[in-house]
This record gives structure tokens, C-alpha cells and sequence, in this order.
């Protein structure tokens, strides 16, 4: 039995919380900053109901054995204000955001031994604060060593998919290609068909050219397939999927772009690397993004 604490209960810590409970092996706790009942996850498997604890503000936090945290990468640091107390005995931190900078957005906050950086790919979406559609397979990747054997652990007997591996930097860009080429759809706020058009098609692939040049100055290996790789995902995918970053500016709220696009621009000035179609997406959301705020 783990005693195991879940910052940001949303659409992935939702999912994750139902299927580690549904274990029968772990005492889960919800870090949240509302009171919430129980959580109805729809999952491709079943339909989950899970009744852990919910905490409501970092004081109420004691030592687990185990913390993950699931909250956007923008609420980083809001996150952190729940380690103090749920780390407080070295408990090992996964991150499940979106990103490359699992380790870096939480370094002033703890070792970074304690850090578990987690490349996690579980489609799903929030429908009410308590009512959750896991919409395809979660799958998760992390570094093959003791912690991620640990952390894989935890899951077993679930329908998560983990693998282990010994080039997480590797995985984490990889995904980060499929999601900077994605920032087109937040742009013109079209689905995932938009990206059959050629002009945008060829937009894609010069986003996707971007982060891996970036990436392998980082050192990831990133092969030249990629780009044709996210390109053809994105346009055999139904044509009405909706990523997160155009799901977040269509309704309004903060995206995670620093995450998903700054980064590339920002580790590109580091190396001298030229990134201006991410640099033009990076700065038209942040427009669009302070005009809708302004209203
Ligand atoms: N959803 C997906 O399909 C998917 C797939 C792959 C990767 N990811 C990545 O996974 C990460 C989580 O995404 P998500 O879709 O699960 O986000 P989400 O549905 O927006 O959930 C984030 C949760 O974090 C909570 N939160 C924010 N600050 C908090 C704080 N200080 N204390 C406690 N809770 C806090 C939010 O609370 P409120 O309820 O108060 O807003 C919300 O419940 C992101 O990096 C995302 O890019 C998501």
C-alpha cells in the first residue's frame, strides 16, 4: 500500500487517480483548490468512480509516499506550494506535464533527485470538475532507473501503459515536435483536419524542423522522419480532434505555449538556433491571448 498524493485533479489527474484506486493497493489523495465529490471517470475499459481524500490548501498536506503532479505546466509553481508538506520525508515527485522542463520548473523547489520527469500521453478532457472522458489508452514514459521502475510499479495491474527507457530527453522532444507543429490548430482555431491544407501542412513541417534542430543541440536524438512523421499523425488523426492549446484558447483560458513553443524559442537563442516560424506562433498567441484577457 502507497499513500499516493495527486496535485491537479484535472482531465490526467483524474484518470490517474481512478485507475491507482481502482488498484485496491493505494491510499490516493487529491491536492485541489476546490472541494470536490466523488470523480466519474468514463475510460475506453468502463466507466471508473473513485472516492479519494481531497485536500483543499497545501497546510492540510502530510508526508506521502509518492507525489504526482498533473496540473498544466504554467501552474507550476502553485503545484509546488503542495511539496513542503507531501515531500517533507523525500517522497519522489513525478511530473506529468507536457514539456521538456519537467526537472527545471521544479528545481528551486526540491532535489533533483526527488524529481521523476514523465512524458505522459493519456487523452482525455474534463466534462464537469468531477466528471472526466478518458477518450483512448494512457500511456506514460520515464527514465529507466530506480525511480521509474518504481513509479511503473505503482500502476501494475492497471490498463496504463508505461514504458521505460533509457533516453527520456529523447521521448520528451519527440513529443514536443508533435505538439509545437500543433500550435496551428490554436492558431486559426480548426481541429486536427485543418492540417491537410498544404500551405499549413508545409507551416507544420517547418515547426517541426525547428525543435529538432533545437532538440539536438539539447541533445536529443531526433531523427529527420519526424517531420513527415507529425505531419502525417496530425492528418490521419479524425479530422475533428481538438489538442489542448486550441481547446484552451477557444474557451479562453491560459495555454501552455511557453511550454510547448517558447521553450524551443528560447533554447534556440541559447544555441544560436533561428526559430522564427515557433517565434511568430509564440508571439501571435501571446497577443491573441493578452487582447481576449483585455475584454
Ligand atoms: N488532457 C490531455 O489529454 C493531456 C494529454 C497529454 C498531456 N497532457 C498534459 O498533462 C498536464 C495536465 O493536463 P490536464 O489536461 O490534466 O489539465 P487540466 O484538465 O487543466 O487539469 C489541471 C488541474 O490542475 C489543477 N490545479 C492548478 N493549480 C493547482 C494548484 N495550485 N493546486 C491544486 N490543483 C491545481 C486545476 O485546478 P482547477 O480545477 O481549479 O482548474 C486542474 O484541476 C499538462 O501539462 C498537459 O499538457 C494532457
Amino acid at each position: 500500500m502507497a499513500r499516493i498524493a495527486i496535485v491537479g485533479p484535472g482531465a490526467v489527474g483524474g484518470v490517474i487517480a481512478a485507475w491507482l484506486e481502482k488498484t485496491g493497493r493505494h491510499e490516493i489523495i487529491l491536492c485541489a483548490r476546490r472541494a470536490l465529490g466523488e470523480l466519474q471517470v468514463e475510460t475506453p475499459h468502463g466507466a471508473l468512480i473513485a472516492r479519494p481524500t481531497v485536500l483543499t490548501a497545501p497546510e492540510q498536506a502530510t508526508p506521502v509516499d509518492w507525489v504526482l503532479v498533473a496540473t498544466k505546466a504554467y501552474d507550476s509553481a502553485g503545484a509546488a506550494t503542495w511539496l513542503k508538506g507531501l515531500a517533507a520525508n523525500g517522497a519522489p515527485v513525478a511530473i506529468l506535464q507536457n514539456g521538456v522542463e519537467h526537472r527545471e520548473r521544479f528545481a528551486s523547489y526540491l532535489p533533483s533527485a526527488q524529481l521523476v520527469p514523465v512524458m505522459v500521453d493519456c487523452p482525455a478532457e474534463r466534462v464537469t470538475p468531477t466528471s472526466i472522458r478518458q477518450r483512448g489508452t494512457a500511456k506514460m514514459v520515464v527514465q529507466d532507473d530506480v525511480r521509474g521502475r518504481e513509479f511503473v510499479a505503482l500502476f501494475a495491474g492497471t490498463p496504463v501503459e508505461i514504458s521505460l527507457t533509457a533516453d527520456l530527453k529523447s521521448a520528451v522532444w519527440r513529443k514536443l515536435c508533435v505538439n509545437a507543429a500543433g500550435v496551428i490548430s490554436g492558431l486559426v482555431l480548426q481541429p486536427a483536419g485543418v492540417m491537410r491544407d498544404e500551405q499549413l501542412g508545409e507551416l507544420a513541417r517547418q515547426l517541426v524542423r525547428e525543435c529538432i534542430a533545437v532538440g539536438r543541440a539539447e541533445g536529443a536524438v531526433l531523427d529527420d522522419s519526424l517531420v513527415e512523421t507529425v505531419l502525417q499523425g496530425y492528418r490521419s488523426a479524425p479530422a475533428d480532434s481538438v489538442n489542448s492549446l486550441h481547446a484552451d484558447r477557444a474557451a479562453g483560458r491560459m495555454t501552455e505555449i511557453d511550454a510547448r513553443n517558447g521553450v524551443i524559442v528560447r533554447f534556440g537563442r541559447k544555441h544560436g538556433i533561428a526559430t522564427p516560424c515557433n517565434q511568430m506562433a509564440l508571439a501571435l498567441i501571446e497577443a491573441m491571448t493578452r487582447a481576449a484577457s483585455s475584454k
